[in-house]
C-alpha cells in the first residue's frame, strides 16, 4: 500500500531534473494524498510570475511567491508539496523554517535516477536541460541529496519516491 502523508504535511521533493518529481506530485493529487492547490511548483510559480516556465530571471520573485504560499498553507494545517529540485541545504532551509514556523512536520522525498536514464528522460522532453547542467546536477544530488543529510537539516522523515509512489 502507498503511503498517505499525515494531515498538515510539508511534502519536500528533493531531485534532479527528470527524476520524476511532477509525475510523483501529480499521482499524490489523483489519490487525493494532496490538494492540486497545495502543490507548490517552481515551474508553474514561473509560468505565473515571468510568463515562461524556462525563464529564471524573476526567481527572487518566484520563490518569495512560493514561500508566501507555503506560510498560508502550513498555517491553515494543509498538506502540502514543493516540487522544485531542493538540491542543497541553502534551497531546502527555507521550506524547513516555514513548516517548523508552523509546527508542521517535514517528509522529504527523494526522486532519484541513474544520469544515463535522466539523459534518456530528458531526450524525449520538448524543453531540454543541457546534458552538463544534468550531469552536475546529478553529482549536487549526490553530494547533498542523501537521506542523512535530509534528516540533519531538519526534515523530520526521509523517504524514496517509490515508497510513496
Ligand atoms: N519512475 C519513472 N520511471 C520512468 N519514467 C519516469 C518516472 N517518473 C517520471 N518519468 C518520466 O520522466 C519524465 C520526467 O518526469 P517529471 O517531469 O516528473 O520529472 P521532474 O523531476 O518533475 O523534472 P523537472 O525538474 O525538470 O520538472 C517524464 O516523461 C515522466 O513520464
Ligand atoms: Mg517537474
Amino acid at each position: 500500500m502507498a503511503r498517505t502523508p499525515a494531515p498538515g504535511t510539508v511534502v519536500l521533493l528533493v531531485g534532479p531534473p527528470a527524476a520524476g518529481k511532477s509525475t510523483l506530485a501529480a499521482r499524490l493529487v489523483a489519490r487525493g494524498a494532496v490538494a492540486a492547490h497545495a502543490v507548490l511548483a517552481s515551474d508553474d510559480a514561473r509560468a505565473r510570475i515571468a510568463g515562461d516556465e524556462g525563464d529564471l530571471r524573476h526567481d527572487r520573485r518566484v520563490f518569495a511567491a512560493m514561500r508566501a504560499a507555503l506560510k498560508a498553507l502550513a498555517r491553515a494545517g494543509e498538506t502540502a508539496l514543493i516540487d522544485a529540485t531542493n538540491l542543497t541545504p541553502g534551497t531546502r532551509a527555507p521550506w524547513i523554517r516555514i513548516a517548523r514556523a508552523a509546527g508542521r512536520p517535514v517528509l522529504a522525498v527523494r526522486c532519484d535516477a541513474p544520469l544515463e536514464e535522466l539523459a534518456r528522460r530528458n531526450e524525449l522532453r520538448i524543453r531540454r536541460v543541457p546534458r552538463g547542467l544534468l550531469a552536475r546536477l546529478c553529482r549536487t544530488m549526490a553530494l547533498h541529496g542523501a537521506a542523512a543529510a535530509l534528516r540533519a537539516e531538519g526534515c523530520d522523515e526521509v523517504l524514496d519516491a517509490e515508497a510513496l509512489g
